[in-house]
C-alpha cells in the first residue's frame, strides 16, 4: 500500500524542517487539529540571545513570530479545527494578541501538582492557549466535551528524553476530546513527539516539524516502541 500524503509531504512523519517553511508545503484547508507548544522564549532569544523575557519589545517580537505562524494556520487548518498552544504567563499574552481576531478563545490551566522554582510565587503550572477560529461546534469524539478550564497531570519525571516533554496522558486527553480516528493533527515544534505518539495510539494521523534531528530520532524511537507494543505511558492523570 502506498503512502499517505499531506500535499508533498508523508503522513505520520516528523520532518526535520523550520516549521513556516515545513507548513508552507501543506495544503490549504488539511488539518484537523493543531497542538503545539513552541519554546516560550525562543523568539527572544533569537533577536536579543536573552534567556528571558524583559519587556514589551521582547514580547512584541514574540507577538510578531506568533502572527507569522498564524499565517500558516490560517491556511493549513480547516476553518473549525480547533488549536492549542502550551505557553507560559508571558508567552501567553502575545498569543493572545495574535489571535484576537479568533472567534473563541480561552486560557487552560495545566497544574502539575507540583512545585517548581519562582519568587515570591512558586511556579506549578503551565498555561495552554485554545482557540478556535469559527465555532466550537466540531466534531469531536468520545464524548468529552466538559473539560474544566483547569488540568491536573502530572509532569514527566525521570523518564523523560526532552527538557520541555509534555505527558502523553495530557497530550492523548486533548486529541482524543477534540478529533475523530483518521483526523490529521499538526505539531509544528514536535521536540521529542508527544503528539506524535499520543495520535498514533489514538488512531490519528500526524504530521510535525522539528529542527533538532537528535529530538527527531528519539521521537522517532518512541513511535518504534508503540509498534512493538512497548508504549511507555510516562505519566499519569491525577484523578
Ligand atoms: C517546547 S519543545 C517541544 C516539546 C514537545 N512538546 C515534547 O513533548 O517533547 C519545542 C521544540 O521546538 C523545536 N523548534 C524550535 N524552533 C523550531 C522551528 N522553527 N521549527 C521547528 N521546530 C522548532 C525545538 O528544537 C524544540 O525541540
Amino acid at each position: 500500500m502506498g503512502k499517505e500524503m499531506i500535499g508533498e509531504l508523508e503522513l505520520n512523519r516528523i520532518y526535520q524542517r523550520d516549521c513556516i517553511e515545513g507548513m508552507r508545503m501543506l495544503p490549504d484547508n488539511s488539518v484537523d487539529l493543531l497542538l503545539t507548544d513552541p519554546p516560550y522564549t525562543m523568539p527572544t532569544i533569537t533577536a536579543f540571545g536573552r534567556k528571558k523575557v524583559r519587556n514589551v519589545a521582547d514580547l512584541s517580537i514574540q507577538e510578531t513570530y506568533m502572527k507569522a505562524l498564524k499565517v500558516e494556520f490560517e491556511r493549513v487548518l480547516k476553518p473549525n479545527s480547533p488549536i492549542f498552544i502550551f505557553c507560559d504567563d508571558n508567552y501567553y499574552t502575545s498569543i493572545f494578541r495574535a489571535f484576537y481576531d479568533w472567534n473563541h478563545t480561552q486560557m487552560i490551566v495545566w497544574d502539575k501538582n507540583k512545585i517548581g522554582m519562582g519568587k515570591p510565587f512558586r511556579k506549578r503550572h503551565e498555561l495552554i492557549f485554545y482557540a478556535n477560529r469559527e465555532s466550537i461546534d466540531y466534531h469531536r469524539s468520545e464524548g468529552l466535551t466538559h473539560y474544566p478550564t483547569v488540568l491536573n497531570y502530572k509532569p514527566v519525571g525521570q523518564e523523560r528524553v526532552h527538557g520541555a516533554q509534555k505527558p502523553v496522558d495530557l497530550v492523548s486527553d486533548i486529541i482524543r476530546g477534540f478529533s475523530m480516528n483518521g483526523d490529521i493533527v499538526l505539531d509544528c515544534f514536535m521536540g521529542s513527539g508527544t503528539t506524535a505518539v499520543a495520535s498514533k495510539e489514538l488512531a490519528r494521523n500526524f504530521v510535525g516539524f522539528e529542527l533538532n534531528s537528535d529530538f527527531i530520532e528519539l521521537a522517532n524511537q518512541r513511535l518504534e516502541a508503540i509498534e512493538r507494543g512497548s508504549s511507555l505511558k510516562e505519566a499519569s492523570h491525577d484523578e
